[in-house]
């Protein structure tokens, strides 16, 4: 049987099976890049802000080489969403997460999870140590929100950490003053659009190791955020404006049936 390194190194999607997430191939691809780029180095400490059901946390279960993984999340049944207004989430439980991992993985450690049921701005940083060296932000998906755990990461992890983002269309807002952040602080930073939705900001050190591997695999950042404008704005005014949408589908002939 193949083991898990070599599944990493392979960029092996399997990886995501056992447990639902809410990501495309694509995104798991490129999470499993940045997973592939941080262990290079050896053991390294996950994460997370919005779990939901641990799909997201399930390669780095399985990895031998993650020794920690901070799973924060609030839990609530509904929550804003630029795109489309509320997103639902019946049932959504830090338990049945971990049952659920449970039972897909009843080899692994899944005592190495650390949860919080929380929004990461209500927890103390003091908390988080050791600091995390890969973070990855898929919580509640507003650009005021996304600063928000942007900036928790950012007082906890390490200098030279990655910070990911699931739905970079959607809060392409807070991302943008995520960068004018940082660069007003001066703190040395690059940032890349991963497929099919996630977007990496390397820190300090992690620029120099990872760059040039994670530019190889990017995509066009400016054309994807202008089509990602475009659509937040139509989606906003046929929530506004229902007949909007009608006439839209009519006109692309989206309405025929
Ligand atoms: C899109 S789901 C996460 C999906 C998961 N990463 C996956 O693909 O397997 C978003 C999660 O964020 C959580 N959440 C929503 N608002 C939050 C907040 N303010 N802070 C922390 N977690 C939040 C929700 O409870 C939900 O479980």
């Amino acid at each position: 049987m193949v083991d898990v390194d070599e599944r990493i190194s392979a960029l092996d999607l399997s990886l995501f099976d056992r447990v639902s997430t809410q990501t495309y191939p694509e995104d798991r691809s490129s999470l499993l890049l940045l997973q592939r780029c941080v262990r290079r180095s050896g053991n390294y400490v996950y994460a997370e802000i919005g779990s939901h059901l641990g799909g997201t946390l399930q390669p780095h279960l399985v990895d031998s080489r993650c020794s920690l993984i901070y799973s924060i999340d609030k839990r609530p049944l509904a929550l804003p969403d630029e795109f489309t207004g509320a997103v639902y989430y019946p049932g959504n439980s830090t338990q049945r997460m971990l049952d659920g991992l449970r039972e897909a993985f009843p080899d692994s450690p899944v005592e190495k999870i650390r949860t919080f049921d929380s929004d990461a701005r209500d927890l103390d940083p003091k908390e988080f140590s050791p600091a995390p060296d890969f973070c990855f932000i898929d919580a509640e998906h507003t650009d005021k929100a996304v600063f928000a755990d942007f900036g928790f990461c950012l007082s906890v992890c390490g200098p030279d950490s990655v910070i990911a983002f699931h739905d970079a269309a959607t809060v392409r807002g807070g991302l943008a003053r995520i960068r004018r952040q940082l660069t007003k602080s001066g703190i040395r930073f690059q940032h890349f659009l991963l497929p099919k939705h996630v977007y990496v900001i390397l820190l300090n050190g992690a620029i120099g190791k990872f760059a040039k591997e994670i530019e190889e695999a990017s995509l066009d950042e400016s054309d994807y955020m202008r089509r990602a404008s475009w659509e937040l704005l139509k989606s906003k005014l046929s929530r506004r404006f229902p007949w909007l949408q009608r006439t839209w589908h009519i006109l692309t002939g989206r309405g025929k049936t």
